[in-house]
């Protein structure tokens, strides 16, 4: 087991995040002279060991630790060059599930609190350097307990192990090992969709380019997913309903579908109204572009957030449906929104429908959980930011989840005078209007 000098007072895991963020990474990097290792295994630079052990780890192309537990110690790391990706597990019962897979790039810290059981790894194909604390100082890895996926044991290492790795051709090195032990279950198994956290959070041309690629990935199959599974097509069926009575009101000549995917929802929405009005469209995703020019739709190519931009016109009803969370900052969704009400005629009216952080059946606790434990807020995040991957696919995607005094307050900062917020059903009730504050999407009219 670790030990620790009996005169010194436990540093709190305060203590140590903040060690770790004032640490100058640069300067801490140019003096470090790690030991030659066999290739493919990790080098290990312990740097001191008062008042908290401080290591050094410099982690070769896709090397990985061993899945252990933190059993009577904890600690933070700070990657201080390249990437590594946190793999946590829960054990119970006979399964090891895998619960969150982080991705941390150079300056991006992760605490490893006691109890947790993990792994780190290196993703990329050059070197990533990282800079471990831990407290107790590890002085033996006795009775560390060690989890093989492959096989399905848990090894409990000897006094005599000199690391906490499975591959081991030292007899001495385990007390015993339990075979048969679990049944592994990977992250996103279960479901379509998982979190995916990547800290601290990139730049946003960065988190753009890999919604592109995000969308261009299912372009073919988007309104198969639309149409296919129930509950999205009521939802997206009652949203185009609703907008369409609201267009029937007006006299409408022009209509913007911001982020308008593949076409299909605002020629739906036009069919619906039995009206005869443009419809113009702007994506990022090239691929959606492709499908939405093949409907007829005026189209542009773009990121409607970029200054150079220009909507061309004003236009009598504007759409963000689905996707006004995929902007990246509370910044951006002001300016387009103040883009949106300055390209509006007389008379004209704006839609939106915005993931709520308080839907009981969508991922706001989660969200809020994951904020908490990651730090995310003091790690370039805002309140309601989450980063996902489909179970099924490569890229990862950004959503912000909102609350309702949020989206006042974004619509009266954008200059919008008459704001309706209302609530609609999501995955149940879908497609509905209610106005049950715990459920659904928001739904907002504003002019
Ligand atoms: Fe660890």
């Amino acid at each position: 087991m670790p030990s620790q000098s009996p005169q010194a007072a436990a540093p709190t895991i305060e203590d140590i995040w903040k060690y770790l963020e004032e640490i100058d990474a640069e300067e801490l990097l140019s003096s470090l002279e790690f030991p030659s290792v066999p290739k493919g295994s990790y080098s290990r630079l312990p740097l001191h060991t008062a008042p908290f052990e401080v290591t050094a780890i410099k982690w070769p192309s896709f090397a990985k630790s061993a899945i252990h537990k933190h059993d009577g110690f904890y600690g933070a790391v700070r990657v201080l060059s390249g990437t590594i990706i946190n793999r946590e597990y829960r054990h119970e019962s006979d399964v090891l599930k895998e619960i969150e897979v982080t991705e941390f790039t150079t300056g991006g810290i992760v605490e490893e609190p006691d109890g947790t059981i993990h792994l780190l790894e290196n993703p990329l194909q050059e070197a990533s350097i990282s800079l471990h604390v831990y407290y107790p100082a590890i002085s033996s890895f006795e009775d560390m307990h060690l989890y093989n996926i492959e096989e399905g044991a848990i090894g409990v290492l000897a006094s005599a192990a000199t690391g906490a790795s499975w591959n081991s051709e030292d007899p001495g090195h385990f007390k015993k090992i339990q075979e048969n032990a679990f049944r592994f279950s990977g992250i996103g198994e279960t479901d379509s969709h998982y979190i995916s956290p990547i800290v601290p959070k990139p730049h946003k041309t960065e988190i753009l380019a890999s919604l592109s690629h995000y969308y261009d990935e299912q372009a073919e199959v988007y309104d198969g997913n639309d149409l296919n599974i129930r509950w999205r097509k009521e939802y997206t069926e009652g949203v185009n309903r609703i907008i369409a009575v609201e267009l029937m009101k007006l006299d409408i000549q022009d209509y913007m579908a911001l982020c308008c995917g593949t076409g299909r929802r605002p020629i739906e929405i036009r069919e619906l109204t039995g009206k005869n009005f443009e419809i113009f469209g702007v994506d990022i995703s090239e691929n959606m572009i492709q499908e939405s020019n093949a409907r007829g739709l005026k189209t542009q190519i773009g990121d409607i957030t970029s200054l150079e931009f220009d909507f061309n016109q004003n236009y009598d009803c504007i759409t963000y449906l689905y996707a006004f969370g995929h902007l990246t900052s509370r910044k951006d969704r002001i300016e387009v929104l103040k883009k949106c009400k300055r390209h509006l005629n007389p008379g004209g009216v704006f839609f939106a429908d915005l993931f709520c952080l308080r839907n009981v059946f969508e991922w706001g606790e989660e969200i809020q959980r994951i904020h908490a434990k990651y730090r995310l807020e003091d790690q370039g995040y805002e309140p309601g930011d989450v980063f996902y991957r489909r179970t099924a696919g490569e890229h990862r995607a950004f959503l912000h989840y909102f609350t309702r005094e949020e989206i006042v307050s974004l619509f009266q900062e954008a200059g919008f005078e008459h704001i309706e917020i209302q609530k609609i059903g999501y995955t149940k009730r879908s497609g509905q209007l209610h106005n049950t504050s715990d459920e659904g999407m928001y739904w907002v009219k504003a002019s």
